[in-house]
């Protein structure tokens, strides 16, 4: 289905869906989700908004497979969410990141990527783009469970975007971030949303999800008591505002008076604009690192990585099949049983163990890499692949 207004293709349609959750004795415990009919369109930033308990995480469950409606559908890229082809192509940033904290940064990517099935020299290549873009380059052989709140939350998204995704659902993504990592993950949003990603974002901070979502669902017991875009919710056409550059104290004066003819006695406002905290903030602390002050924290993301811009991917892909041609097989991620994902925590952690196994071995064949220097020679050796299966030299 199209929108029929822009033309987009629908990534996730929701029908009637529902969920209730039952205790021991199948007793009504909550309705987190009762009967709710929305659409996301390729391209869109979509806020899921509510109070704590409306039921935005679950809805997400849902969208992810990980939980079976009571009543109702839902579909993602047109097929039942739990279809493993439908799972490749979504990334999830949980509402607490999961990690093992033994591993570090690296391995953490490493270990996610596997699960992809991605090459060993995919994941590294991917790994070290992402560490840079979150900023966590320099910890990146620190392991996870002494990362900071904000540090594990930059490595959680690190970890939602090593596949490449095509649809982000992210449950509050700034959460525990401070100004500069929300900032950068909004730059992030917007700039996989040029790319034609779609992203789904779960957040209580208003102000971060009217800077990057395009529509807002708002959530209340369970219900979607708002919808529509920001534009359509919160222009107050009933008022008019003029911005212009400072204005001469005559100019001003004769303003004021002509308004004061035309308004009949309504009031009226004229002031400076004030710039955001956030703006601020930022300057304040860009003017430090400027100075050098050192931080043991998480420090500014780098660039985007590489490999999520259109431009590099068909070498990406190149790449991949270069691989496949010369690396073992992954063992093959089965398709999961029927039954909710609760009850198969036993089945589903040995599965993983295996393919974190599997990962760490593969890992052992590749000589060690010391970063950042090694990157530039890492590059001459893949462009070398790739020329040599193109012939050229
Ligand atoms: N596994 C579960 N078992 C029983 N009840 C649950 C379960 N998960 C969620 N609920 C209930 O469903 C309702 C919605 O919860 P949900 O986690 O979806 O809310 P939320 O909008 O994400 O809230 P928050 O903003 O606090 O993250 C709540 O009443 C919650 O107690
Ligand atoms: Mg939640």
């Amino acid at each position: 289905m199209q929108n029929p207004i822009s033309g987009k293709e629908s990534v996730v349609k929701a029908v009637g869906l529902s969920k209730e959750f039952r205790d021991f004795w199948n007793r009504p415990k909550a309705k987190a989700v009762n009967d709710i009919d929305f659409e996301v369109y390729e391209g869109e930033v979509l806020g899921l908004l509510g109070p704590n308990g409306s039921g935005k995480s679950t809805t997400i469950k849902m969208l992810l497979g990980l939980l079976y409606p009571t009543a109702g559908s839902i579909t993602v890229f047109g097929e039942s969410p739990r279809s493993v082809r439908t799972k490749m192509r979504i990334g999830y940033l949980p509402e607490e990141s999961y990690l093992y904290k033994y591993l570090t940064a690296m391995e953490t990517l490493d270990f996610f990527g596997a699960l992809f099935n991605l090459s060993a020299v995919e994941r590294r290549s991917r790994s070290e783009q992402l560490l840079e873009m979150v900023g966590l380059s320099h910890v990146r052989n620190r392991p996870v469970g002494e990362f900071s709140k904000g540090m594990a939350r930059r490595i959680g998204l690190a970890q939602a975007m090593i596949n490449d995704p095509d649809l982000l659902i992210l449950d509050e993504p700034t959460s525990g971030l401070d100004p500069i990592g929300c900032k950068e993950i909004k730059d992030l949003i917007t700039f996989l949303q040029k790319r034609g990603k779609t992203v789904i974002v779960s957040s209580h901070l208003l102000g971060d999800v009217e800077d990057i979502c395009n529509r807002v669902l708002i959530l209340y017991g369970g219900v979607i008591r708002a919808s529509g875009t920001l534009d359509e919710l919160l222009t107050i056409s009933s008022s008019s505002r003029i911005t212009t550059p400072l204005l001469e104290q005559g100019i001003t004066e004769r303003l004021v008076k002509i308004l004061r003819d035309n308004l009949k006695g309504e009031e009226f406002v004229i002031d400076h604009p004030r710039r955001t905290l956030e703006d601020f903030f930022l300057d304040v602390v860009n003017k430090a690192r400027s100075e050098s002050v050192k931080t043991y924290g998480a420090e500014g993301g780098g660039e985007i990585a590489g490999y999520l811009k259109e431009e590099s991917r068909d070498v990406l892909k190149e790449l991949v099949s270069v691989q496949k041609e010369t690396k073992p097989e992954m063992p093959v991620v089965e398709k999961e049983e029927e039954g909710e994902a609760e009850d198969e925590s036993g089945k589903s952690r040995e599965k993983i163990d295996r393919l974190a196994t599997h990962a760490v071995e593969e890992k052992k064949q590749l000589p060690e890499l010391k970063p950042p220097e090694d990157r530039e020679e890492i590059n001459k050796k893949l462009s070398h692949l790739v020329s040599k299966k193109d012939g050229k030299h």
